[in-house]
C-alpha cells in the first residue's frame, strides 16, 4: 500500500494510506484532516489546500502551473516548495511523500 506523511499545523506527523489516481488534497481530506479546507473542491481557485512539500520530494513533485503559481502568490505563507495539494496527482512514484499543511492565510 502506498502512503504519504502529513504534518499538521501543530507539527504532528501522521502516515496515511494514499491511493494512486487521487490528488494529494483528496488523500489528506479523506484521511480526516479538517485543517485542509479545500473550499473549491480541487478547481485551483481557492488556495485553501496549500501544503509545503518536503524539500527532499520537491523535484519529484514538480513545479506549479502558471495558474497555480499565481494563486500561491496570494499566500503570505508561500515557501520555495509550496504547492496546492489539489494540483498534485498522486502516483506510485510519490510513495512516501511528505507534506506539511501550510498555516492559514
Ligand atoms: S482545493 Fe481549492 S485550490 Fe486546491
Amino acid at each position: 500500500m502506498t502512503k504519504i506523511t502529513v504534518v499538521n499545523r501543530g507539527g504532528a506527523a501522521t502516515e496515511v494510506a494514499a491511493q494512486p489516481g487521487l490528488s494529494v488534497m483528496e488523500i489528506i481530506r479523506d484521511a480526516g484532516f479538517d485543517e485542509l479546507l479545500a473550499l473549491c473542491g480541487g478547481c485551483c481557485s481557492c488556495a485553501t489546500c496549500h501544503v509545503v512539500v518536503d524539500p527532499a520530494w520537491s523535484e519529484r513533485v514538480g513545479k506549479p502551473s502558471p495558474d497555480e503559481d499565481e494563486l500561491l502568490g496570494s499566500s503570505d505563507h508561500r515557501t520555495a516548495t509550496s504547492r496546492l495539494s489539489c494540483q498534485i496527482n498522486f502516483t506510485p512514484a510519490l510513495d512516501g511523500l511528505k507534506v506539511t499543511i501550510a498555516p492559514e492565510d
